[in-house]
């Protein structure tokens, strides 16, 4: 309970969420939140929207629970809600990154927040919210959650792997209230409850003030971090390779001219002692290729030298251009 306090009061404060403490039901991260959702709110055969492209371990989820999912591509102004509408009304669920569209990251704008709320009151759905690095906002303050918006409506699912370290599996969902036991009791099925001893670590932490502390100093490190890869990547990266631009996150998307073989690409950069994760397995359609470079855990100087890495790789693989091609 003192954990689910001070998680209640830190995502009220820092994320605009309407809930109280008994909300707050504490997950091993999203991925268990994910899944909670899934078991908790639908049946097997039931019709969900999920973002095109998408985080692979969410659409995984949807298809282990043989949920009938639609794609939706997404814009600039994020997930295309009128388009989500016409191809598929009668869906029960959203499963969405309003903060922080994964891996474009584009932030989901006011007027699509409106019509999605819109369409979930009017529809009886449920709109789950991955709401999994909006700390991480480097140019202004992060948006407010989608759950302040319709608090009745939405499932907000929050992390520590990002602010904190992802080894430490810790997460939280905070459900409507109706929906509380559901949740608890769902969770508790999986596998009771996570560590008691690290929930009370974390809850004295986040009482003492020293995880907002953490965080506001984070924001620091990473902000030089990701702009000490983007220098190197604008002096190492030949010139039909582009950078997404974005301004929140651990995580940069560098696309790759239509003929490259992104998959193959990591799969080499592996080899060279880079992890890379390949964009274009995350559509369904009209794939990209692209390559999203993680930044939060290395110093600046392996991060310049993983540039210059790259670049190499990146003209060793480069496919021959076929004739009229
Ligand atoms: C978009 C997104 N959702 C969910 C997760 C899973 O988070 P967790 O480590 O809390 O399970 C991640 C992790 O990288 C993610 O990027």
């Amino acid at each position: 309970m003192e954990l689910r306090q001070a998680i209640a009061d830190y995502v009220r404060k820092s994320r605009a969420v309407h809930c109280e403490p008994e909300q707050v039901v504490i997950t091993a991260g999203t991925q268990q939140g994910l899944y909670l959702a899934g078991r908790v709110l639908l049946s097997s055969g039931d019709r969900v929207w999920a973002e095109d492209p998408a985080y692979p371990g969410m659409t995984a989820v949807l298809d282990d629970l043989d949920l009938v999912t639609t794609r939706v591509g997404v814009d600039a102004q994020g997930i295309d809600v009128d388009a989500a509408i016409a191809a598929c009304p009668n869906a029960r669920a959203a499963f969405v990154t309003p903060s922080h569209q994964y891996p474009l990251g584009m932030p989901l704008s006011m007027a699509r927040r409106n019509a999605l709320v819109a369409w979930a009151q009017r529809s009886n759905a449920w709109i789950v919210e991955d709401d999994y690095d909006s700390e991480l906002r480097y140019a202004g303050h992060p948006f407010p959650s989608m759950q302040g918006l319709a608090p009745s409506r939405v499932i907000y699912l929050g992390t520590l792997s990002k602010v904190l370290f992802p080894s430490l599996r810790l997460g939280y969902v905070v459900a409507p209230s109706p929906l509380i036991d559901a949740f608890a009791g769902a969770r508790a099925l999986l596998d009771r409850h996570s560590p008691t001893a690290d929930q009370h670590v974390l809850a004295a932490y986040m009482r003492e003030g020293l995880f907002e502390a953490h965080i506001r100093r984070i924001r620091g490190v990473y902000a030089a971090r990701r702009a000490t890869l983007i220098a190197a990547l604008e002096r190492h990266i030949p010139d039909d390779v582009t950078l997404q631009p974005s301004d929140q996150g651990m995580h940069l998307l560098l696309w790759l001219p239509q003929r490259f073989d992104d998959v193959q690409l990591a799969k080499s950069t592996l080899a060279d002692g880079i992890v890379v994760r390949p964009i274009s397995p995350m559509y369904n359609a009209a794939a990209r290729p692209g390559l999203m470079l993680g930044f939060g855990g290395f110093e600046p100087e392996e991060l310049e030298a993983a540039a210059i890495r790259l670049r190499s790789i990146l003209d060793r693989n480069r496919p021959t251009r076929r004739t009229g091609a």
